[in-house]
């Protein structure tokens, strides 16, 4: 066992958009497990647009990091030692580990993975990212043959996944993405039907008489990754009894004022005049149906029936960089950290 462990914790709250000195590396001793627990030498380590709400001392669905407190995060790694039942040395798991290079985690809260699937996939598109997309549809979508759905964010690993299933349940699917690389994998990779690139545009105007063109029939569902122009976009394109599934809102995570007077009361018109269904979803109400989804999902992936990207920055070194500009779309796919 290695003595020496590294860690990235929350230096200071970020002011906006985080900068690296919000972050701070540290050193510490590898953990030993205590009775009932693991301790894991990560491999690859997840980065997703919710650490950033974490960074905030705000009251939200989860509690936020401390300052000093290790950032938190999936990883996935081999156990090094174990003091809990059913956990062996050399073990592939996953579980929270945090930004770090090893975690000492109880066993009840470690998943054991199929070492014939790569690691990474964990955290992408067999992990939390994927399942949102699998369950959020499956409890909010109401998804019908010959309906449209639009999703932006298309090529990370929520978007792309909501793309595939829609497609594959008979839906015209829209992607929407930043740049003209990520506009071609959403049509080349991903089977989208239509692709458009949310950063050509001025404005939402712009982008919604694109969106028309892509969506003759209108939109009758929308998967909300985004918020921001996108939103303004399309919201004026929802077909009667449409549904919004409300799931992220990253435009929006740098910090914006909500309370303007501008906006809400037309979204709001909207939702009476559409009769539309808006359900916000958060991935832990949902846990209980992973396994279903992992058996359902998971022999699709083996068998290349679901595409998928992964963006890699390798060791820990690279973390904060790689967290920052994922949050701006720098990333093509899941973002994750290999060690
Ligand atoms: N509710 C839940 O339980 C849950 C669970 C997982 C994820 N989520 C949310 O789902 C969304 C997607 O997550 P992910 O893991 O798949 O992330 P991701 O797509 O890998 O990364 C975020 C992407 O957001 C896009 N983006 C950033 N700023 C934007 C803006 N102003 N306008 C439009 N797009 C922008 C960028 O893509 P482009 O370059 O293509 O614009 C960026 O690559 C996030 O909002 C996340 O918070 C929610």
């Amino acid at each position: 066992m290695p003595d020496q462990m590294r860690a990235i914790t929350l230096a200071r709250r970020p002011n906006g958009d985080p900068v690296s000195e919000d972050f701070a590396f540290v050193e510490a001793a590898v953990p030993v497990p205590e009775e009932g627990e693991i301790v894991v030498a990560c491999s690859h380590l997840s980065l997703d647009p919710y650490m950033r709400g974490r960074m905030d001392d705000v009251k939200s669905y989860a509690p936020s990091v401390e300052i000093g407190g290790i950032m938190t995060g999936q990883g996935v790694g081999r156990v090094i030692a174990s003091r809990a039942e059913g956990f062996s040395e050399g073990d592939l798991v996953t579980g929270m580990t945090g930004w770090a290079s090893h975690a000492r985690l109880p066993g009840k809260e470690a998943r054991a993975l199929d070492d014939r699937l790569p690691p990474s996939t964990a955290l992408g598109v067999l992990g939390m990212p994927g399942f949102t997309a699998w369950v959020g549809l499956q409890e909010f979508a109401a998804m019908q043959a010959g309906e449209t759905l639009a999703v932006a964010a298309a090529t990370g690993p929520v978007g792309s996944m909501v793309g595939q299933l829609a497609r594959a349940a008979g839906l015209r699917s829209i992607g929407i993405a930043g740049g003209a690389e990520k506009t071609r994998l959403l049509t080349e990779t991903f089977g989208f039907d239509a692709a458009l690139d949310h950063r050509s545009f001025d404005d939402a105007r712009g982008l919604r008489a694109a969106l028309a063109d892509a969506a003759p029939d209108g939109i009758d569902i929308y998967w909300e990754n985004v918020g921001g122009t996108v939103l303004e976009a399309t919201l004026p394109l929802m077909n009667t009894h449409g549904r919004i599934v409300v799931c992220g809102t990253i435009a929006w995570y740098g910090g914006v004022d909500l309370s303007g007077p501008d906006k809400l009361p037309g979204l709001w018109r909207a939702v009476l005049v559409k009769r539309l269904s808006i359900n916000g979803m958060i991935v832990f109400d949902h846990w209980h149906r992973f396994r279903e989804f992992t058996e359902t999902i998971g022999p699709k992936v083996a068998a290349g029936e679901i595409a998928y990207l992964e963006d890699i920055a390798h060791g820990l070194d690279a973390m904060p960089e790689a967290f920052i500009g994922m949050l701006k779309g720098a990333n093509t796919g899941k973002q994750i950290v290999a060690l």
